[in-house]
C-alpha cells in the first residue's frame, strides 16, 4: 500500500470539544496510529520557554520545533501515551493551562507550522492514522478519506477541561478555564495560517448534548460506511 492509500481520520475542532479522549478509544479500537498534533504544538512552546526563546522569535521557534527531540510512547491498555522531550516525561507538563495558551501562540507562526509539517504526515502509517488537531483535515491530510468537525458549547468544553485537570491532579478553577478557552478559540481561528475551520468536506459532529461512547460509535459507523475498516 503507498503511503497515500494508507487510510486517515482527521479530528478537527476546537479544544474541549472530547478530540484527544475521541481519538485515542478510535485508534485503540481500530488498532491504528494516533497523531497528537496538539502536543507537537505544546512541546515547541515547553522547549521553546526551556531554551529561553522569545515567543515572538518566529525564526528561533521554528528551529525549536525542526529539532524538537520527541518519542511518543503507546501506554498499556487504555493508559495515555507517554510523552517524552529530550529524554524527560513530560506528559503532564505539556498539559497545564500556561502551556497550552503558548502552544496557540506559536502556533500562530507560519514557520512553525512548516517545520512540524512533515513530522505530522510520517505519522500516516499502516494500517491507518487517526489524527487530532485543528488543521487536519484543511491542511495536513486534505485527501483523508474521513473528515470530521467536532464542536461543543464553550461552557461544556470548559467544564470538560476543568474535571480533565482535575483528574490528572491539577488545580483549575471555571471562569478561568473559560475565558482562557474563548481566548484560544478567537486566537485559532483567526489567525492568518491555517486557521481552525471545518474542511468543506467535513461532517460537523455537536457533542455537546453526545457521550463519549456516542461520538465514538457515530464515527467508527462513519468509517465503515466508506469500507475504510
Ligand atoms: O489540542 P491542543 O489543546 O493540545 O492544542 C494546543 C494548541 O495548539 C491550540 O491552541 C492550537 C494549536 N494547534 C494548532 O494550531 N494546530 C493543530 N493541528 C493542533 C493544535
Amino acid at each position: 500500500m503507498s503511503a497515500q492509500q494508507i487510510p486517515v481520520i482527521t479530528l478537527d475542532g476546537p479544544g474541549g470539544a472530547g478530540k484527544g479522549t475521541i481519538s485515542q478509544i478510535i485508534a485503540g479500537q481500530l488498532g491504528w496510529h494516533l497523531l497528537d498534533s496538539g502536543a507537537l504544538y505544546r512541546l515547541t512552546a515547553l522547549a521553546a520557554e526551556r531554551q529561553g526563546v522569545a515567543f515572538d522569535n518566529e525564526a528561533a521557534l521554528a528551529d525549536v520545533a525542526r529539532n524538537l527531540d520527541v518519542a511518543f510512547l503507546p501506554g498499556k491498555e487504555n493508559e495515555p501515551v507517554s510523552v517524552i522531550l529530550a529524554g524527560e516525561e513530560v506528559s503532564q507538563a505539556i498539559r497545564t493551562e500556561a502551556t497550552g495558551s503558548n502552544a496557540s501562540k506559536v502556533a500562530a507562526l507560519n514557520a512553525v507550522r512548516d517545520a512540524l509539517l512533515q513530522r505530522q504526515r510520517d505519522f500516516q502509517q499502516s494500517p491507518g492514522v487517526v489524527a487530532d488537531g485543528r488543521d487536519m483535515g484543511t491542511v495536513v491530510f486534505t485527501d483523508a478519506p474521513l473528515k470530521i468537525y467536532l464542536t461543543a458549547n464553550a461552557d461544556e468544553r470548559a467544564r470538560r477541561r476543568v474535571k480533565q485537570l482535575q483528574d490528572s491532579g491539577i488545580d483549575a478553577k471555571f471562569q478561568a478555564i473559560l475565558s482562557e478557552i474563548k481566548t484560544r478559540d478567537e486566537r485559532d481561528m483567526n489567525r492568518d495560517v491555517a486557521p481552525l475551520k471545518p474542511a468543506d468536506d467535513a461532517i460537523t459532529l455537536d457533542t455537546t448534548e453526545m457521550s463519549i461512547p456516542e461520538v465514538v460509535t457515530q464515527i467508527i459507523d462513519l468509517a465503515k460506511a466508506r469500507a475504510l475498516v
